[in-house]
């Protein structure tokens, strides 16, 4: 079932993501769209991902029948401090000019004219945004405005900073990835803010964030009662509270476990005492 945001742009609502895959990521990805994954999440940043690798599993389903229009594609600008000496663009060059050119180098990794989504990876500063994120964020608005990039969004945002970019941007963002603690919520004080500006909340790492959840006798007996894995329910309550859930396996059972988690539904007391579990 899609979900879509404010802009109407519908996206899958479960979504692979790439990191760490290394010389792997064309098999997974591959077995990824295979188990049944249409939205595949990737960055420009070669610590953590290889994105001309998804372009290579984005050639071959293609050469299979799966053209890329059948598949949401979502990739990253990395700011330099998320780099290592490998940027994808000139590091001494204006912002404007870093996105551009690495935006470029997305497509030509991805072997797409356009990708759905275009995610900042993070805010340059910790607390509010600075000079720094405007010029990045206007940049981006471009490459929304220009049809190149279908959705705009943020990365390992605060409610403070993501409060402050809604009033401010031109175009506030359509989707916002962040890693979901339990113990925050499950990041209760950012999905609401989605919530309230149609904005499409992707939670990650919601499996390693949360060991304690998921080691729980609670959670371990909803997911006994229904028949189902522990990461099943978890992904579950995800999609309940209103969230489109990342999975990073590497694991093709898992990757359809994963998926099979849409076809079961938690009660409302299941819901209520998941969102408690941590608290
Ligand atoms: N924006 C950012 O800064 C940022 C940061 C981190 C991640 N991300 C994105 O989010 C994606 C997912 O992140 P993540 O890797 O932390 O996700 P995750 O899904 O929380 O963690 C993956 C781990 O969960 C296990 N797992 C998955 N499904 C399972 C199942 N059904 N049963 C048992 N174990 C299961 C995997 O083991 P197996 O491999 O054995 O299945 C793997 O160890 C990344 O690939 C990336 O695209 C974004």
């Amino acid at each position: 079932m899609p979900v879509t945001a404010y802009n109407h742009v519908p996206i899958p609502s479960f979504m692979y993501g790439t990191a760490w895959k290394k010389e792997a990521t064309t098999r997974l990805v591959q077995s990824a769209v295979a188990a049944g994954f249409t939205a595949i999440d990737t960055a420009n940043q070669l610590i953590h991902y290889q994105e001309a690798l998804v372009g290579d599993a984005l050639q071959a389903l293609a050469k299979n029948g799966i053209a890329r229009d059948r598949l949401f594609l979502q990739t990253k600008f990395t700011p330099t401090n998320g780099q290592d000496h490998r940027t994808p663009y000139d590091a001494s060059a204006d912002l404007t000019t870093q996105v551009r050119q690495s935006f470029d180098s997305s497509l030509a990794h991805l072997h797409t004219e356009n990708v759905d989504s275009y995610v900042l990876h993070g805010p340059y500063q910790r607390q509010g945004l600075g000079k720094a994120d405007w010029e990045v964020w206007t940049a981006m608005e471009g490459l929304y405005e220009s049809g190149k990039a279908k959705m705009i969004g943020i990365s390992n945002v605060t409610a403070q900073q993501l409060t402050q970019l809604c009033a401010q941007a031109k175009h506030k963002p359509m989707v916002v990835q962040n890693r979901c603690f339990a113990a925050l919520g499950w990041d209760k004080e950012v999905r609401e803010i989605c919530r309230t500006h149609g904005i499409i909340y992707q939670g990650f790492s919601l499996l390693t964030a949360n060991g304690a959840v998921l080691a729980d006798p609670e959670i371990r007996a909803i997911a006994k009662r229904l028949g189902a894995g522990v990461a099943q329910v978890i992904f579950r309550f995800a999609m309940h509270i209103g969230m489109l859930p990342l999975t990073g396996t590497t694991s093709p059972q898992h990757m359809k476990e994963d998926l099979q988690a849409e076809q079961f539904t938690l009660s409302p007391e299941d819901i209520r005492r998941i969102e408690t579990i941590a608290l």
